[in-house]
C-alpha cells in the first residue's frame, strides 16, 4: 500500500507543508484543488500551484474538484504529476478528458463522491489507471471517515479481480490509524491528510499507517 499526503489541512504554510513532506517516506503529495464551483470553496490560482511545487521531487498525484477539468490538463501536466484524477461528476466530456491526460502520458484517475452509484463508473474501468473512492463529501480536510466507503473499496477491488482489469483503487478523506484498518485489504493507495501535517512529527505518523 502506498501513502498519498494531501497538505490541504497543515499546521504550516502549504510551502513549508510540502518541504515537509518531501522528508518523509511517503509515495506521493496529495494536491487538492478547489474551484469554487464543484466544490464550493475555492484554494488555487494556477499560476500560483505551478510555482508552488516546480521544484517537487516526490511524484505528485493531484486531485481535481473542478468543473471542466479539461481546461487544466495542459497546464498541470508542466509539473509532471503521476497522476490527474478528476471527478465523474465534474464534466460530460469524460472520455474526452481521460484522453487529455493520457497524451501526456500521465496516468488517469477517476474520483466518485460518496453519493454517487459506483455503477456510473463502470463504462471507465477498462480505460483508466485508478479510481479515487472519496470516503467524505469532497470540499475540506478534517471531515470523519465515512463507513460506507468500506463496500465501496471491496466492490471495486472484487470487480478489478474477476475482470482482469488494472486500476488502482485509492482512498481519500478522514483516514487515520483506526479508519485506514477498515479498507486497507481492498485499496492500493491511502490519502491522509489531518492525520500527517496537523501533527508535529509527520514521518511518525506515515510509520503508523504504514504498519497496519
Ligand atoms: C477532501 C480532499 C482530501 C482531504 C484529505 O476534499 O480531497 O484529500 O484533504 O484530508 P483528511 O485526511 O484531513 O480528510
Ligand atoms: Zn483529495
Amino acid at each position: 500500500m502506498e501513502i498519498s499526503v494531501s497538505y490541504l489541512n497543515s499546521l504550516y504554510s502549504k510551502e513549508k507543508t510540502i518541504l515537509n513532506i518531501e522528508k518523509t517516506t511517503a509515495n506521493y503529495i496529495h494536491v487538492d484543488l478547489m474551484d469554487g464551483g464543484f466544490v464550493p470553496q475555492r484554494n488555487f490560482e494556477l499560476a500560483d500551484v505551478l510555482k508552488l511545487l516546480k521544484n517537487h521531487e516526490l511524484p505528485l498525484d493531484i486531485h481535481l474538484m473542478v468543473f471542466d477539468p479539461l481546461i487544466y490538463i495542459d497546464k498541470l501536466a508542466e509539473l509532471e504529476p503521476s497522476y490527474i484524477t478528476f471527478h465523474l461528476e465534474a464534466t460530460k466530456d469524460i472520455v474526452k478528458t481521460i484522453e487529455a491526460i493520457k497524451r501526456h502520458n500521465i496516468k488517469v484517475g477517476l474520483s466518485i463522491k460518496p453519493d454517487t452509484n459506483i455503477m456510473e463508473l463502470m463504462p471507465y474501468l477498462s480505460i483508466i489507471d485508478l479510481v479515487l473512492v472519496m470516503s467524505v463529501p469532497p470540499g475540506a480536510g478534517g471531515q470523519s471517515f465515512m463507513p460506507s466507503a468500506v463496500n465501496r473499496v471491496e466492490i471495486l477491488k472484487n470487480y478489478r479481480n474477476n475482470n482482469n482489469l488494472t486500476y488502482k483503487i485509492e482512498i481519500d478523506g478522514g483516514i487515520n490509524n483506526e479508519t485506514l484498518k477498515e479498507v486497507k485489504a481492498n485499496i492500493d493507495i491511502a490519502v491522509s491528510g489531518s492525520y500527517i501535517c496537523m501533527a508535529k512529527d509527520y514521518q511518525a505518523r506515515i510509520n503508523l499507517l504504514q504498519e497496519i
